[in-house]
């Protein structure tokens, strides 16, 4: 693994590597054992979206690990400004060890690993979340002992969470059934990933179908950022696509809930089943620290 730009270019092993890492430093971490992997690194972070758990827990992490970690807001940086991304992606190669960026379009985060000569992590962008799904995985693993023969349901938008959550827990062989309105489908690219799976992957219109026997139930916001000027419209098409009892009762008794927060409550998950879910939700929070930091050892660990 050189960069994490996307699931579609993590194997089944290396996603194995990453979690069985992710719990070990977890573990580590409870246990006051201390890990200082990178030390004298340091962390070139982009945003150029707002962010409360990617930037402190990659930041935190970073520190953890000996390593120092960079905010870089692209209202401060002359990316915000004009300067093109291969540019920036050759002058911050020179000064960190490795760029952590959050940006809209997937085809910048590409660009800085074309062009840059450190390893390029993905944020989140439009199409991909790749560090909120390792931890996704981390934490079903925990609680259900086991990724492979679940039925994972995402219930919402088919949006970076969805593209992400479809290909990763595929490949970590669950089956995986998105429940999204007309019109707000992933995009081909995944489902043509996806519909190699036959029979594993389902795309339907009714939350309650997809729900049907899973063990994971999965939801993100209606409104993605860069979407605010839309939000009237998708509450009207995103009606009923609602985490509520109707949806649990439908899913297996002991199923888990999944968020990647920020949620809005009563929009895509009602308060009732949030706060019975709150302790696996929080969990899942967690994760994001110990698996990023396990993404960035083996990125960034005696390279
Ligand atoms: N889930 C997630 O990525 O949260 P932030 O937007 O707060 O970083
Ligand atoms: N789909 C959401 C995820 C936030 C972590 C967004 O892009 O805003």
């Amino acid at each position: 693994m050189k960069h994490l730009l996307k699931m579609l270019d993590l194997s089944t092993v290396e996603i194995t590597e990453i979690l069985d890492l992710a719990d070990q430093l977890k573990y580590e971490l409870k246990n006051g054992i201390q890990h200082k992997r990178l030390e004298g690194k340091t962390l070139g972070m982009i945003f150029q979206k707002s962010s409360t758990r990617t930037r402190v827990s990659f930041e935190t992490g970073m520190y953890q690990l000996g390593g120092h970690p960079l905010f870089l807001s692209s209202k401060d940086l002359q990316i915000g400004r004009g300067e093109p991304v291969q540019d920036t992606a050759r002058v911050l190669s020179r000064y960190v060890n490795g760029i952590m960026i959050r940006t809209f379009e997937q085809k910048e985060v590409d660009d800085l690993a074309q062009y840059g000569s450190v390893p390029i992590i993905n944020g989140l962008t439009d199409f991909a979340h790749p560090c909120q799904v390792l931890a996704d995985l981390m934490t079903i693993r925990e609680f259900k002992n086991k990724l492979e023969g679940l039925k994972f349901c995402f219930i919402g938008d088919g949006n970076n969470m969805a593209n992400s959550l479809t290909v990763g827990c595929l490949k970590m062989g669950m089956s995986v059934s998105l429940a999204c309105p007309e019109g707000y489908y992933p995009p081909a690219e995944i489902l043509d990933f996806a519909k190699t799976y036959g029979d594993k992957f389902e795309l339907v219109n009714d939350p309650v179908a997809a729900a049907k026997n899973a063990d994971v139930i999965y939801t993100d916001v209606w409104a993605s950022m860069g979407q605010e000027g839309e939000a009237e419209k998708r509450k009207l098409a995103f009606k009923g696509y609602q985490v509520n009892d109707e949806v649990m009762a439908a899913a297996k008794p002991d199923a888990m809930v999944q968020h990647c927060l920020p949620a809005h409550r009563e929009e895509e998950i009602t308060e009732k089943v949030f706060e019975a879910h709150a302790a696996e939700i929080f969990e899942e929070a967690e994760n994001r620290l110990h698996a990023q930091k396990a993404v960035m050892v083996l990125l960034m660990e005696n390279k």
